[in-house]
């Protein structure tokens, strides 16, 4: 009888008696009812906590998810945090007079500038040991969608318009934040590239476009760093959502591409969960118990089969044994803020980009008297808004950057400034305004201006812009006011005729318009949105303790509507009706013709190319070498020698043109890249370069295959985009092909 009850019990799987461990996920799956699986591939809520509770009370205050605990087996709540330029948590907590800050650091377009892998890995080691002391097990990051237009809300989260740079970033960033034992969500796959009615738009893309440019650059980093999640976006595809798409999720991501991790939605209202498990998508964030009742009652009626949600649950349960919280991890909630304020400092002097310095008029003398103009020297912009942005303890902007680097700042310009910001702030909270508000600079005289020129030595003017989730730049936004555009007019004119010089620094994030002013100023420094040490890190470049070695990661154009992708982006969309042009779907037209391989391609001349980016310093190259192995990669290198009379450090970018092979091309594409260490006035540096035959590919949607065509090639060693420094020419004696 006993031997009888014994075998009865072992039988029945729902009620065994196992916890989970990093070696039974097939046990704990077996023994998981079918409201168990279902609860474990879907979020409580929004914050971590169910509806009616506040996120307060969520395992972590301020998170933006969790995954729902089992105890009967084991399985712990794990959580997932924002966001791409630090750790977003709530920095105050109920019943606590402690503080919970978290590190600014540079925006994702910042560190993409800096061309610096080793940096971006730095900066991410520092941000994801953050995540482990405060108790996260993801940081949902980074946000890689291709810039493909100016305007769109959320660029300064991503890297570039170029898929290599982009792709190789966010793998050094995931190898940076993983380093620490916790995980990453790489974002927002696939082809989030407008905010504009962002839950329905329609990405309508070609398959070449998608694989050479919106898929390639996920491709590289799941590749490269094998993120633990990948986060579907909002939008749909060429019809379907991608949280809902079998062919990306399924076939792309993990039959073509190898990927083994989980995919979490982007943090979506119910659609079909059913499909969204059938299509791969593992865990649905942040959560409705609806979601949970309907796949109970799909399976239980047939319409779905309980084979596709487990293959989901084990995925979510082969991330949750990697976690610090699986794993019990005892974490300090402590972090070393000062010192990841170092980095963060150190960073942001490696992403500012020189764009002008006429007459060596940076570095600027230290102890020099200046004149600061321009409500964001005051009111500095760290980073961009929503769910990006990180509760940090301080901005330092850049009166105090300038302050405490020994600079004496016009005082009546430091009060004038220091009001009107006052006064912004103050109305902006009449309307409900109180963060991320920035205030436009007012009209300043040109009979003001002439009174600041004879008490001080230079002159310095702020632009500011910002942006950020859930909706697009207005086009306006991409130019000058008439008072910023009066004002660097005015100051130029006054202080140039004291034989004075005037710098510009940009403090945005995303692009704007350059050629209709930039002949005006003696210098121009893109500082971009440089996280909470910014003030600092543009008074490190300015005075020249940092020299200048960042690169553009976009291109610069002379006009808004230069750029192909405008004719197809919501600038000026219409709301109103059905089917709306770029608000319900979107024609990518130009496909594979985004950023420079339009402008180049097509001879369009721009304000400041992709890649373009001056130093206080001089290089040359030479020695340019490229030798073909059997297998048709590459491995070139070239000698880079500063020429000058500063150390610095200089970006070689290698672009490659292609012969023909059939299809049409871009004129050349970045292919790889090199940051050469710190180089002394005469040192030299041999940078090399591996390309394989696959990188060099173009994707035939005819043959609906990857091909490298036979043919005569051209690599160009570069210091820009059309900036060739040096080049060699190589054959490829046979094509290849590459099946997806
Ligand atoms: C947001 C964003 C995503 C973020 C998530 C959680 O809507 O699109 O980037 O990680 O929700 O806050």
């Amino acid at each position: 009888m006993f031997i009888l009850l014994a075998a009865a019990v072992m039988s029945a799987p729902a009620f065994a008696q196992v916890k989970l461990t990093a070696d039974n996920i097939d046990e704990v799956l077996a023994a998981m009812t079918l409201e168990e699986k279902a609860k474990l591939v879907v979020g409580p809520g929004w914050g971590g906590v169910p509806a009616g509770v506040p996120e307060s009370k969520c395992i972590l205050p301020g998170a933006a998810g969790t995954t729902q605990a089992i105890e009967r087996l084991g399985i712990p709540q794990t959580v997932l945090s924002d966001g791409p330029a630090g750790l977003r948590i709530h920095d105050h907590r109920e019943g606590s007079d402690r503080t919970y800050y978290c590190t600014g650091f540079p925006v994702g377009t910042s560190l993409a500038s800096s061309w610096d892998l080793p940096l971006v890995e730095e900066v991410t080691k520092a941000m994801g040991n953050e995540v482990l002391e405060y108790g996260s097990d993801v940081l949902l990051a980074p946000g890689q969608n291709i810039h493909r237009n100016p305007l769109c809300g959320r660029n300064f989260e991503y890297f570039s318009e170029d898929p290599l740079l982009s792709g190789k970033m966010a793998a050094a960033y995931v190898r940076g934040i993983q380093s620490n034992g916790v995980g990453t969500s790489v974002k927002h796959f696939a082809a989030n590239n407008q905010e504009n009615n962002r839950y329905e738009n329609d990405a309508r893309i070609s398959e070449r476009a998608l694989r050479e440019i919106y898929l390639r650059n996920f491709e590289i980093s799941v590749k490269e760093s094998e993120p633990w999640t990948i986060m579907s976006s909002y939008n749909r595809l060429n019809g379907p959502y991608t949280q809902a798409s079998h062919y990306l999720l399924t076939e792309v991501l993990r039959e073509q591409w190898g990927y083994k991790g989980m995919v979490m939605s982007d943090w979506t209202g119910t659609r079909v969960t059913s499909d969204q498990i059938m299509a791969g998508n593992d865990l649905l964030q942040p959560g409705f118990l609806d979601q949970e009742a309907e796949l109970v009652r799909k399976v239980r009626s047939g319409e779905m089969p309980v084979e596709a949600l487990d293959v989901c649950v084990r995925r979510v349960l082969e991330y949750i044994v990697k976690t610090p919280r699986f794993k019990g991890y005892k974490f300090s909630e402590n972090p070393d803020l000062t010192a990841h304020a170092a980095v963060a400092r150190k960073a942001a002097g490696e992403t500012m980009v020189l764009l002008k310095n006429e007459e060596k008029t940076l570095p600027m003398a230290k102890g020099a008297k200046v004149a600061l103009f321009g409500a964001s020297a005051v009111n500095f912009i760290a980073g961009g808004t929503g769910s990006g942005e990180v509760h940090k303890a301080y901005v330092t902007n850049m009166v105090d950057g300038l302050e405490h680097a020994g600079y004496q700042l016009d005082g009546e310009l430091k009060k004038f400034y220091r009001t009107c910001v006052d006064y912004g702030m103050a109305e902006a909270a009449l309307d409900g305004r109180y963060w991320n508000v920035v205030v436009p600079d007012p009209a300043v005289s040109k009979k003001y201006v002439q009174k600041t020129v004879s008490r001080n030595d230079i002159a310095v003017v702020v632009i500011g812009r910002n942006s950020g989730e859930g909706g697009d730049r207005w086009l306006n936004d991409f130019y000058l006011t008439e008072a910023e555009r009066n004002l660097i007019k005015d100051v130029c004119n006054v202080y140039h005729q004291e034989k004075k010089k005037v710098v510009v620094v940009l403090n945005i994030g995303g692009v704007i318009e350059t050629a209709s002013w930039k002949e005006m100023p003696d210098a121009i420094l893109l500082a971009w949105q440089p996280g909470q040490e910014g003030g600092d890190a543009v008074a490190d470049v300015l005075s020249g303790d940092v020299n200048p070695s960042a690169k553009l990661p976009m291109t610069f154009p002379n006009d808004y509507m230069h750029h192909w992708s405008s004719l197809n982006f919501p600038y000026e969309a219409n709301w109103h009706g059905k089917n709306r042009k770029d608000i319900d779907y979107t024609n990518y037209e130009e496909g594979i013709y985004v950023g420079y391989r339009y402008f180049g391609t097509y001879g369009k001349a721009v304000s400041y190319p992709f890649g373009f980016g001056l130093s206080y310093t001089t290089f040359s190259y030479s020695k340019p070498v490229v030798k073909l192995s059997s297998d048709g990669s590459l491995r070139a290198s070239v000698v880079v020698t500063n020429t000058g009379d500063v150390a610095g450090r200089e970006v070689v970018q290698l672009y490659v043109s292609a012969p023909a092979g059939g299809l049409d091309k871009p004129e050349s594409e970045l292919k790889s890249f090199a940051k050469t260490k710190t180089l002394a006035p005469g040192e030299s540096q041999t940078l090399t370069f591996s390309v394989d035959a696959y990188t060099l590919a173009s994707f035939d949607e005819a043959a609906d295959m990857w091909k490298t065509a036979a043919g005569t090639y051209e690599a160009r060693f570069s210091a820009a985009y059309g900036d060739v420094r040096a080049k060699s020419v190589f054959k490829m004696s046979k094509s290849y092909r590459f099946v997806k």
